[in-house]
């Protein structure tokens, strides 16, 4: 098989960003600099279900999803088509519309935490409502935390936490230039599945702890019982519990984590996924910890934008109507197998694991240090052959079974690429671009 794409197109504008738009795209996940850049596309022209087609016009199956913002599918038909009817009601009014009400009722119904509902858009916007909730309502200014929870002030404060010596915590490499000084110790990180952390950093700020803020999960389960003593020790120390749900929400259960392990925050996160596309947000809550929001200034005009609303509303309705859960839980299975299988087929030493909603691939290498290279030939090779992905994969209710075939039949033929290279030592020479980079490193795996 020949693979002779260009991304030409993609590349000239990426340059005329570089003089126009600073970090020359709006999300770091989407620089050429996270994936093969020069081989994988990066600005599409159109999508549509599981595919997109580049501004070269070449087409490609989509395991990454928006980030996981597409869950339905790319331009779902009857989440669009309520988008659109709702344009020709108008996009946002002088007045609320009443869809407010309407999906504040549905996230009542659906999600275990919801018994009251804020909106907002994007999910690092959302992270900050939920963050200025927390202090309004316990009267106290430190966020313990533990995830990635957006771009804020209140959060990347944390980063002057940094030790210089480690590098640890939160994003190690990224600096948190432009953020007040001022902030730095109300916002502290804390490992994932270490309770004596935590309950030591409760102790040490006993009296200031307005919130335990985390990903409860992203790819893989918590220890036995570790989400239910975090729950105890932020009660008992006053704090509320919350539970970013942007990323892991919605595919698990369509209630969210913490509907799936049973464990129910005082406030929730959500975005992302929640609207098919659309822009939209919502922090829900128990009516103690949500209701003290009355008083405070907690305000925005295009929160009540009725597109991201009806959005919203219609992909709930319809994960519900599709019966997503066993869908996310067969077809995480079968990427599992299908991805573990490409690599035996491959004679390649590794494994695809972690919950279906994300399963992700890692390999077992003779030197560990060879992990970059390996990754950022796989990407390359992928995109080579028409699959624009990471080393993880999250399908949506758009992909079926003959896409996870070619996924498979891709990656078999990538690995083997990768397997040849490490049996003839020249990996390097494979390379037809610079080694992708990490954005930060995640403290929730
Ligand atoms: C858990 C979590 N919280 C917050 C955010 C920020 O969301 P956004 O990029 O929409 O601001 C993300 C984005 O990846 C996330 O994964």
């Amino acid at each position: 098989m020949s693979h002779t794409r260009s991304v030409e197109k993609s590349m000239a504008l990426y340059k005329r960003a570089e003089e126009l738009i600073p970090g020359r795209t709006q999300l770091i996940s989407r620089r050429a600099s996270q994936f093969a850049g020069g081989v994988s596309p990066v600005y599409a022209a159109y999508a549509k279900s599981a595919r997109f087609v580049d501004v070269d016009g070449n087409e490609y199956l989509d395991m990454m999803n928006a980030v996981s913002a597409i869950i339905l599918g790319h331009a779902d038909d009857v989440v669009d088509q309520a988008v659109k009817e709702q344009i020709d009601r108008g996009s946002i009014y002088t007045l609320n519309g009443p869809l407010e009400i309407d999906l504040a009722e549905e996230l009542v119904a659906t999600i275990p935490s919801a018994e009251m509902v804020r909106y907002a858009k994007a999910g690092g916007e959302t992270c900050a409502v939920a963050a200025r909730i927390a202090r309004g309502t316990t009267g106290k200014d430190i966020i313990l935390f533990c995830g990635y929870h957006g771009w804020h002030d209140w959060y990347q404060s944390a980063n002057y936490l940094v030790d210089p010596e480690s590098g640890e915590f939160p994003f190690a490499g990224i600096e948190p230039i432009g953020v007040p000084r001022v902030l730095a110790g109300t916002a502290i990180p804390f490992t994932y599945g270490d309770l004596n952390m935590l309950e030591d950093l409760l102790k040490q700020h006993e009296g200031h702890i307005a919130a335990v803020m985390m990903e409860p999960l992203r790819s893989e389960l918590p220890p036995e019982g570790y989400l239910e003593g975090v729950k105890t020790l932020a009660h008992q120390y006053d704090a509320l519990l919350v539970f970013d749900e942007v990323s892991c929400g919605w595919r698990l259960r369509i209630g969210g984590v913490q509907e799936y392990v049973g464990v129910i925050p005082d406030m929730t996160i959500l975005a992302k996924a929640m609207s098919n596309g659309y822009p939209m947000g919502a922090v829900v809550g128990s009516r103690e910890a949500m209701e003290p929001a009355s008083q405070m200034f907690v305000s925005s005009s295009y929160w009540s934008d009725n597109v991201g609303l009806a959005a919203a509303l219609t992909t709930i309705r319809e994960l519900k109507r599709r019966h997503s859960e066993p869908f996310f839980e067969y077809m995480g299975e079968k990427v599992r197998t299908t991805i573990n299988e490409a690599l035996s087929a491959a004679g390649l030493s590794g494994s695809c694991v972690g919950l279906s909603p994300c399963p992700a691939l890692s390999f077992d290498l003779p030197d560990p240090a060879l992990t970059p290279l390996v990754s950022t030939l796989f990407v390359q090779e992928m995109a080579k052959r028409g699959v624009h992905t990471q080393t993880s994969f999250r399908v949506t209710m758009a992909h079926t079974e003959e896409d996870i075939r070619i996924l498979g039949d891709r990656a078999t033929e990538a690995l083997s690429i990768i397997k040849a290279g490490l049996e003839q030592g020249n990996l390097e020479d494979l390379l037809e671009c610079d080694l992708k980079k990490e954005p930060f490193r995640r403290l929730v795996k």
